[in-house]
């Protein structure tokens, strides 16, 4: 039986789904990583498709959409409905520290807010909403010293008016900015399930510079091979 934003049955979702924000990637990462990926969602376009890795794993790649109602609202209904026991976010990020440059690799461990998601849902404003442990140490593991692990920001504003806000955030270490891990891991949390958030850095607001469209979909590469090591190890 479907739900009110996806249109496939259950059991046609794998209990570990990759999630990328853009439709397209999900295309793109099914055709490229997976084993006979079938279409199993396509309400409004975010496209859900189960195959499996070549390690022999059932997966499901799946879009969010951009930003943190979008992914409240898929990550709710996977969790809650489709039995899915972990979300890994793929996505792009801005990096606000020196030491990133625009391809690295930014696990969050941890996800802080500028958005009224904590207090809409009865959590202290400050709530510092975590990724599974598990599934940090896994991708620690799994990366080889290649992915940077710490505190990202989830914003509700890709635009900010106030162009310097970032330095607040770069001041008190937080590596980048993204919009969607914040209100996927305190959906984690809520349902007693697992989620962790692995981004490309797409741009950097210290060096000003980014990456190509084009450039977007071969720099996700490393990334998404990660993450789908990351399933496996989750799925033994
Ligand atoms: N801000 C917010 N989200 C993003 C950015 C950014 O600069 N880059 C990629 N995702």
């Amino acid at each position: 039986m479907p739900t009110p934003h996806i249109n496939a049955q259950i059991g046609d979702i794998a209990k570990v789904v990759l999630m990328p924000g853009d439709p397209k990637r999900s295309e793109w990462i099914a055709k490229n990583f997976l084993t006979n990926p079938r279409l199993v969602n396509d309400i409004r376009g975010n496209l859900a498709y189960t195959g499996t890795t070549d390690n022999g794993i059932e997966l499901t790649v799946m879009s969010s959409g951009m930003g943190m109602p979008s992914i409240g609202i898929y990550s709710h209904e996977l969790y809650t409905h489709y039995g899915v026991e972990t979300i890994i976010r793929v996505g792009t990020c801005g990096s606000y520290l020196d030491s990133i440059r625009i391809r690295d690799l930014l696990v969050a461990e941890e996800a802080i807010t500028d958005s009224s998601w904590a207090k809409m849902h009865g959590l202290p404003e400050d709530y510092v909403a975590k990724a599974s442990e598990e599934l940090v140490k896994i991708t620690k593991d799994e990366s080889n010293g290649e992915a940077l692990i710490g505190q990202m920001i989830s914003s509700d504003t890709f635009y900010d008016y106030d162009e310097n806000i970032w330095k607040e955030y770069q001041a008190k270490g937080v590596m980048g900015v993204e919009m969607e891990a914040y209100a996927l891991y305190c959906n984690a949390m809520q349902f007693k399930k697992k989620a962790i958030a692995i981004c490309t850095v797409s741009d950097s607001f210290v060096y000003k510079d980014e990456i190509s469209a084009e450039e977007r979909m071969s720099s996700l590469t490393k990334m998404v091979k990660l993450a789908i090591k990351v399933a496996e190890r989750v799925s033994e």
